[in-house]
């Protein structure tokens, strides 16, 4: 189904008259950003993406300005400015639970600046050397705009990383593939613990699941994503999928 007709399915009518997305099935990101980087540090899928964006950073010149789009608590803002010192980073993050996770993380930091803001509240087109945006696009409204915003806040020639959850998010197969991760490396006591502690990332990924069913989040294949950033004018450099196949890796180039 397109994105435009999954968007549609689910407006509701206000008082007003107008349409407006339903809200009721949305994740709550702060109540995900206290268990978030726990569960991030024991998911090799997770931390694979993170290593594949060092791998690529390191190989290309230098960035002046990078921006990190719904960049959560911070996991690709501290690569960025780890990696690329004299580089001005700015992670944008409208969540207040997420970013106040960032700034206590990245606090030692002298090359990062915070932006609390969605990215369509970002007004600074073509400033961006270089944008990562990682599992964030499927959560916003209207995905195929916010590709043309995240274009238009690249100067010509800069670079998009992107990631996106495309797929529909399986939460007893990601339970049972990392309880067996865990348990290998754990134990099975290790194992329940770090699950007790991170039980509210299940909760919201059964909230994802939702509402990717119901077409509030965007759910797409490989073909589906790069057409759509093909036509908010981005040239795809490369693209792979990710995340045990759930997700879609692109790095494009802004057309001028
Ligand atoms: C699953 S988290 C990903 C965080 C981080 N990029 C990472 O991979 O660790 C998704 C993030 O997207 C953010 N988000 C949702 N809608 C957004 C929008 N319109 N603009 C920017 N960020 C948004 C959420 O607040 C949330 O922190």
């Amino acid at each position: 189904m397109s994105i435009r007709a999954r968007a549609e399915r689910h407006l509701t009518v206000d008082h007003a008259g107008s349409a407006v997305a339903d809200q009721s099935v949305k994740a709550d990101w702060s109540a995900y950003a206290a268990a978030y980087d726990l569960l991030s540090k024991h998911n090799p899928e997770y931390q694979k993406i993170l290593s594949d964006f060092e791998l690529f950073l390191s190989q290309i010149t230098s960035p002046q300005v990078i921006y990190d789009i719904g960049g959560g608590t911070g996991n690709y803002t501290q690569i960025a400015a780890r990696v690329c010192p004299d580089s001005n980073v700015c992670l944008a993050e409208p969540d207040p639970g997420m970013i106040a996770a960032a700034r206590a993380k990245l606090a030692a930091f002298d090359n990062i600046r915070y932006e609390n803001r969605a990215l369509e509240d970002i007004d600074a087109p073509g400033t961006a050397d270089l944008i990562v945006c990682v599992h964030a696009l499927y959560a916003m409204t209207a995905p195929e705009q916010r590709l043309t915003d995240l274009r238009r806040l690249l100067r010509p020639g800069g670079v998009l990383y992107l990631v996106d959850l495309g797929r529909l998010m399986d939460v007893t197969d990601w339970r049972s593939y990392l309880f067996s991760h865990l348990k290998k490396e754990h134990g099975l006591a290790g194992a329940l613990r770090i699950f007790w502690q991170g039980r509210e990332i299940a909760k919201q990924n059964t909230v994802i699941r939702r509402a990717q069913k119901k077409g509030v989040y965007w759910t797409h294949s490989d073909a589906e994503i790069a057409a759509a950033a093909t036509a908010a004018g981005l040239e795809i450099i490369r693209q792979d999928t990710v995340y045990r196949g759930y997700s879609d890796l692109l790095i494009c180039r802004a057309l001028p």
